[in-house]
Formats: structure tokens, sequence, C-alpha cells
């Protein structure tokens, strides 16, 4: 073996010694490598508020989204938010898919949904909003029909429709079906819950334009438009927003938000015995600090509710999903997920740094 020239004066034993160093630093070196170029690590924990990467290592781009679970696997859909673009500037691109099978590592499944780059008269013309998709599974067609918050190219927040797209498949592609008016008002609807109930019946609560009751509309067969009227949801207050309906052993339960635009405000919470109410009030249901952005209950921990999801497998587990917008640079909003604790029916959300499903046995 050619003698490396500084070892050549050393004794065998201590040349051998220095070449396996030499070789064990090259090796450790390649895997480093290849680690930094894919920089995935198996998530095995909930950090809410913190940035959270799907496995390719980029942050999950899924803002006022939904977690559906279909066949083995959660889907989560949510507002892909454009780079370099604030909420003035249009920042909504359509909305991004990831799936799941256990909760924490996300795989990418891309944009299902897009906004028309090219044609300025589409509906869904680049500077359209596009807003809060949640996806629901219609059994009688084979359907997935994703529902979202569609303010029109140059027409703003005034008038809103809920833009309606469908796909055969959970990861898309959607395609863009229609749009209506929500809330049986020319001036449409807000922020929404669609709620699938025990019979297969579809309803839309949602917050009316331009006088800010809460009202709720049952959709047809095809879960494609309204069908009849809406009617208010008695017992919950004007403004409220970021609403979603879950129903646990016979009894529906409602969180959603007061009404401040991007900035947080206190969550509320409401029960009922029947669907169309009327509701009763609980208050705020959360507890605790989050300690990240230093924001109490107050203000949600700095984020607005967004979704509840079953968690399958455990019996009356449920994960509470919220945002904290980022309207100056959306992209960079996060999540805050914490799990839902039920004592004597009601539902509390306490904050945690860390968590996983294990707190759901506790
Ligand atoms: C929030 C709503 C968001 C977005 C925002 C715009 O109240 O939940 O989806 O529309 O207002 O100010």
């Amino acid at each position: 073996m050619q003698k490396l020239f500084f070892t050549q004066f050393l004794p065998n034993h201590f040349q051998m010694k220095i070449f396996n160093v030499i070789i064990i630093n090259v090796l450790v070196s390649i895997l480093c490598y290849s680690q930094t170029q894919k920089p995935f690590l198996m998530q095995t924990d909930f950090h809410p508020a913190q940035i959270w990467s799907d496995t390719n290592g980029n942050p999950i781009n899924a803002h006022g989204g939904g977690v559906i679970f279909f066949e083995g696997k959660y889907y989560w859909y949510g507002e892909h938010k454009l780079a370099g673009k604030s909420e003035a500037q249009f920042a909504d691109g359509g909305i991004h898919c990831y799936s799941s099978e256990d909760l924490f590592n996300w795989k990418d499944e891309g944009i299902v949904l897009s906004v028309d780059y090219q044609d300025e008269k589409s509906d869904l013309a680049y500077g359209c909003i596009l807003e809060r998709p949640k996806v629901v599974y219609n059994e009688k067609n084979k359907q997935f029909v994703a529902y979202f918050k569609l303010y029109l190219r140059g027409i703003g927040y005034e008038t809103s429709n809920v833009g309606v797209a469908v796909s055969d498949k959970p990861a898309g592609p959607f395609v863009y079906h229609h749009r209506f008016h929500g809330g049986g008002s020319p001036k449409g609807s807000g922020d929404f819950s669609m709620f699938r109930d025990d019979d297969g019946n579809l309803y839309h609560l949602t917050v009316r334009k331009p006088d800010k009751a809460f009202v709720i509309g049952k959709l047809d067969g095809d879960y494609y438009y309204p069908e009849g009227d809406y009617q208010i949801c008695k017992g919950i207050e004007l403004h409220t927003e970021a609403p979603v309906v879950i129903k646990r052993k016979g009894v529906y339960h409602l969180l959603g938000s007061g009404s401040s635009g991007w900035k947080p405000n206190a969550a509320r919470y409401y029960t009922s015995k029947s669907i169309l109410g009327e509701w009763t009030y609980h208050g705020n249901p959360c507890h605790g600090y989050n300690k990240i952005d230093s924001v109490g209950i107050e203000k949600t921990f700095g984020g607005q509710s967004s979704y509840i999801i079953p968690v399958q497998g455990i019996s009356d587990a449920y994960i509470a999903m919220f945002d904290i917008w980022r309207p100056e640079n959306p992209v960079a909003g996060r999540y805050i997920w914490l799990p839902i604790e039920i004592k004597e029916d009601k539902f509390s959300i306490t904050w945690r740094d860390n968590w996983n499903l294990d707190a759901f046995g506790q």
C-alpha cells in the first residue's frame, strides 16, 4: 500500500488506525450529505404552532383546511398560499392536498384544484379569493365534493359564493363544477361548515351576508346545491365565524370564533340536540397559554378554528384544528392541532407544547 507522506514515520498499526479513521470519516460525510438532501425525519408528536414539514421536508401549505379519512388514509385539504404574496396581493393559489396514515407525517399530493392563471373570465381566475376548502364524500355518486369560499376576481369580500369542485379520487385532481350564493342571500355567505348527518343529509352552516346571522341550509342529494330555504340557527350569536360541526352520541357540537378578520379572537362553543337548533352556548372551551407566541385563550392561542378530525381507531377521540394566519406573508401561517377533552359530554381544549395520540387514553 502506498504510504501517506505524514504516516511513513509511524509504526504500522498506527498507519492502519489513521487509514480506518479516514475511511470512516468519508463514509459519515457521504451519509450526512445524503441526509441533508432529504432531511425528513418520521414525526411521532404534534407540535402546535411550530413549523410543520411534509415528508419532503417542505412546510405544509394547507391553511383553513379540513381532513377526511378514506380507505385507510387521511387527506388534508387547505388553502395553498402563494409564496411572496400578501393577502392584499392575492395569495390564494387553490386547494393543496396532503395524505397521511398516522396524522403526523404528511405526503404532498400537490395542488388538486388550481386558480386559473390564463383565463381572466374564469370563476377561478387568479386574483379571486379561494378560502377554507372542505371536502365531503358523496356515497350515492361515489364522488368527492370540495366546497370553498369563492370571491370572484375584482369583487373582493363583499359578495361571496360557495365554489364547488368534484373528483372521483380523494387526492384529486378536482374539477371546478359551479358556484352558488350561500345563506339564500344575493350577497352570499362567509365561513362555513359542511356537516353530513347519519342519514346522509348534508348541511351548510354559515354566516350570512350582510346581516351576519348564523344560518343552516340542507343540500340536495348530489351535494351540489341548497335545497329549500336556509333558516336561522337559534342560540348562535351574530358574527360567528370559522364554524365546525360534529356529532357525538346524538348531540351536535359547534366550535367557532368571533369576527375580526385575520386577527384572532376568542373561540365559541355550542351544543344542540337537533342540527336545526336551538343551540346552547358554553363559552370559550379553551384553556392554557401558547408560550411560543405568547397568546392566551382570549385569542385562541393566536389561532382560529377550522375543523375537528375524528381520530380513527380510538373511540371518542377528536382533534381540533386551528390556523395561525399571517396576512402579510400567508405562506408562513402555522397550524395548531390540539386534542379535545370530553368532560360530562362537553368539549374542552387545553394548550399543549407537544402531544401524541396517547393523550386520548389519559
Ligand atoms: C376571517 C375568515 C378567513 C378570512 C379572513 C379575511 O374571519 O375566517 O377565512 O376570510 O376573515 O379577513
